[in-house]
């Protein structure tokens, strides 16, 4: 009875087994997209924190911005950076570990800072940050994305974006808006004269922006200020700092519609 219980048991493993055999292999397919599809998700909010607190100062492709922050979207940062600072682990735990800790001292002279407030502040909550340690990742995973585009691997199309034309009056009315979202506190209102509490005034930019920095258009004077206010110092104004962005926050499209306004 018990034998005949046991094979009973036996068989129907058996059986269960073989029937199994179609499902795994299926099973085994979708949890390979399954993976992907997790990775992909992993990347995409990686995509959205860096936009939110790396992009400013590391620029929307890793393309670095100014004296701000260095590229790390660039063949140099994939292929020579590790190298050049001595790091013994994996370009991703470079990553994880320079952003989990910040950097109170640049490296390089043109992002060397003054000592005391960190050129790059610490991301990681257990130093200080706002970020746990698998948005970190994902971050980490979204910037280690780059690494076939810039080591060559992967060309890219050039990205064609709707252009924005500056006379267009939608663009100038959105332009404003950024204005007045990002730009007023300091700056004072657009037409004014009077200059606001920290920036000077705005009104008149587009003429005397002309060539105040050697070879540039008003155009890219205006850009450059936003990016980097203290490019070109004007006395008797505060300096803008690192970490105040005069508006660097600002996505392409809203740079592009503020300079328009400012040059209407
Ligand atoms: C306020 C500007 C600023 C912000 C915001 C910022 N960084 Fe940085 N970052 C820097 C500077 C400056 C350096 C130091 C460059 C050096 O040492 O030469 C740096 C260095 C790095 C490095 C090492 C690069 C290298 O070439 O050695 C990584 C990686 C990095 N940042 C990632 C990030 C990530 C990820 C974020 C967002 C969570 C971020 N940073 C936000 C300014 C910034
Ligand atoms: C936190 C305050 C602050 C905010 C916000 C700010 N700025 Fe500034 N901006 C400054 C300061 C201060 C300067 C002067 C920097 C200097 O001369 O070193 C400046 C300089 C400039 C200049 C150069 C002016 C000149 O006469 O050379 C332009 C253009 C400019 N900002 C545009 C903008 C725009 C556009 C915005 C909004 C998107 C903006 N700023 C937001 C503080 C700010």
């Amino acid at each position: 009875m018990i034998q005949r219980a046991m094979l009973g048991a036996v068989a129907s493993a058996a059986l269960l087994a073989a029937s199994l055999v179609p499902i795994v292999s299926g099973e085994a397919e979708r949890l390979q997209r399954d993976a992907a599809s997790r990775a992909g998700a992993v990347i995409e909010q990686g995509a959205m924190l860096y936009g939110l607190h790396c992009r400013t100062c590391h620029g929307s492709r890793g393309e670095g911005v100014g004296q701000l922050g260095p590229a790390l979207g660039d063949g140099h940062f994939f292929t020579k950076r590790s190298q050049e600072v001595g790091w013994q682990s994996t370009l991703r735990e470079y990553v994880v570990s320079t952003t989990s800790h910040g950097r109170l001292m640049g490296t390089r002279p043109i992002y060397a800072g003054n000592g005391t407030t960190a050129v790059m502040p610490p991301w990681h909550e257990d130093h200080g940050g706002m970020l746990r340690s698998d948005e970190i990742a994902a971050i980490a995973d979204f910037v280690l994305n780059w690494q076939a585009t810039a080591t060559g691997k992967v060309e890219l199309k050039a990205l064609s974006l709707p252009e924005q034309n500056p006379q267009d009056p939608r663009t100038i009315s959105r332009g404003e808006q950024v204005f007045e979202k990002h730009c007023l506190r300091c700056h004072g209102a657009a037409n004014g004269a009077a200059s606001g509490p920290a920036g000077p005034p705005l009104a008149n930019i587009a003429t005397l922006g002309n060539g105040r920095r050697e070879g540039m258009t008003a155009q890219e004077y205006i850009r450059e200020s936003i990016l980097i206010p203290a490019a070109y110092r004007r006395e008797g104004y505060a300096d803008p700092g690192k970490g105040q962005d005069c508006g660097a926050v600002l996505t392409e499209s809203e740079l592009a519609a503020v300079i328009a306004f400012l040059s209407r």
